[in-house]
C-alpha cells in the first residue's frame, strides 16, 4: 500500500512507519522539522526511516497549501496516517495561535488535498485531551466533552472536520484518540522522558502537582499494530475511537519504581494550570474496531525503555 505519514520525523510518526516499512509498504513521509522539539532528535529518527528503500521523504509544511498538493498528488497515496501537528498541552499557553495554523488549518489542507486526489482513507490523531475535565471514568468516545485548553479544541475540530468532510466526500476518517503515548523514539517534552534525563543527567526532576496525577499510559508498539490494523479494517464513513490500555497508573508511583533502580532526585512542584488530573479511557471499541487486544503493561516496558534511552545519547545534547 503507498501511505503518505505526515509528521513522520515525530515520535509516533517514526514508530509507525518503521513498523510499515519493515512490512513492506511503500511509505511516504513529510514533516517540517518544527523545532517545538530538538530538530536533532528529528534528523536522527528520520536517519532510521531513511536506510529503507521503500521510504521516501520531503520537508514540507502542511500548513502550504499547494506543496502539500503538489506531494500528495504526484505520488498516487492510497491512504492518509496523518500525525503531523503542534503537540503538547502546556505550550498552548504560551503560543495558541500555531495550535490553529498547524493542527486546524493543515488538517483542513491535508482534507482538500486528499479529496482531489480521491484517497480513500484518513486516519488522524485526536487526543484524550478532547474530554477535559470530568469525573465519568472509563472515557467512552460516545461521552460529553469538555476542552480546557487550545490543543484540546484544535482537536476536537479535527474531529468535527472529518465528520463534515465524512458526508461530502468519499474520503473515511479513522479519529485516533491517543492516551499517553510512551515508548522507544519519545518525545523529551513528556513525563517518561524528562525523568530519564535528569537521572542520567544528575538534574532535578521537577514533578508537578506532586505526582499525584494518574495517566493511561499506552506503549507505542501496541499504537502502531493497531495503525496497521486499521488500514485494512472495514469502519463507518466516520468513527473517532480512543488509542489506551484502559489501566491508568499513577505518576508519582511510577517515580518512586523508578527510584528503586536508579537515582533520581526530585523536586515537587505546583499542579500547572495546562494539567487535568486524570486519564483513563474505555478500550472497548479500539480492540473490536481494529481486532488488536492486548496492551503492554506499562510496568514490563519501563526499565527496557530506560535501557534503549541510555543507549541513544542523543537525547543527552
Ligand atoms: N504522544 C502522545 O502521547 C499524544 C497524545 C495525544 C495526541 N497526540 C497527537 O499525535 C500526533 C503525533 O504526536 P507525537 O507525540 O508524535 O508528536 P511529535 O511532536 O513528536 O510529532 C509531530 C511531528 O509533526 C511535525 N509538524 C508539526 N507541525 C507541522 C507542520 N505544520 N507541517 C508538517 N509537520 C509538522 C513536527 O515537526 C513533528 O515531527 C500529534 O498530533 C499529537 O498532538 C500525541
Amino acid at each position: 500500500m503507498k501511505i503518505l505519514i505526515t509528521g513522520v520525523a515525530g515520535f509516533i510518526g517514526t514508530n509507525t512507519a518503521l513498523n510499515l516499512l519493515k512490512k513492506k509498504h511503500e511509505i511516504y513521509g513529510l514533516d517540517n522539522f518544527d523545532d517545538f522539539n530538538s530538530i536533532k532528535l528529528k534528523k536522527f529518527r528520520l536517519s532510521k526511516l531513511k536506510k529503507y528503500k521503500n521510504f521516501k521523504f520531503q520537508k514540507i509544511n502542511i500548513v502550504s497549501r499547494k506543496l502539500l498538493l503538489k506531494f500528495i498528488s504526484s505520488n498516487k497515496i492510497d491512504t492518509i496516517i496523518h500525525l503531523a501537528g503542534q503537540a503538547g498541552v502546556r505550550y498552548s499557553y504560551i503560543n495558541p495561535s500555531k495550535y490553529i495554523s498547524s493542527n486546524v488549518i493543515g488538517f483542513l489542507n491535508l482534507v482538500l488535498a486528499a479529496k482531489i486526489n480521491n484517497i480513500k482513507k484518513i486516519l488522524y490523531a485526536s487526543s484524550s485531551s478532547v474530554y477535559g475535565n470530568t469525573n465519568k471514568f472509563p472515557l467512552k468516545e460516545n461521552q460529553k466533552l469538555n476542552q480546557i485548553n487550545i490543543y484540546a479544541v484544535s482537536k476536537m475540530l479535527n474531529e468535527k472536520i472529518a465528520e463534515t468532510y465524512s458526508k461530502i466526500s468519499n474520503i473515511k476518517f479513522i479519529g485516533l484518540r491517543f492516551f499517553t503515548i510512551y515508548g522507544e523514539y519519545g518525545r523529551p517534552d513528556m513525563f517518561l522522558f524528562k525523568m530519564f534525563k535528569s537521572s542520567s543527567t544528575k538534574k532535578k526532576f521537577y514533578l508537578n502537582n506532586k505526582g499525584n496525577h494518574e495517566r493511561d499510559f499506552t506503549y507505542i508498539k501496541d499504537v502502531t499494530l493497531i495503525l496497521e490494523k486499521l488500514l485494512t479494517r472495514r469502519t463507518r464513513k466516520n468513527v473517532v475511537l480512543n488509542v489506551c490500555s484502559n489501566n491508568p497508573k499513577n505518576i508519582l508511583k511510577i517515580t518512586k519504581l523508578f527510584q528503586k533502580q536508579n537515582r533520581l532526585k526530585v523536586k515537587y512542584i505546583k499542579k500547572h494550570k495546562a494539567d487535568i488530573l486524570k486519564t483513563h479511557g474505555d478500550n472497548t471499541q479500539i480492540k473490536k474496531v481494529s481486532g488488536f487486544k492486548n496492551f503492554s503493561k506499562f510496568n514490563d516496558n519501563l526499565f527496557n525503555i530506560f535501557d534503549w534511552y541510555k543507549k541513544n545519547k542523543i537525547y543527552n545534547l
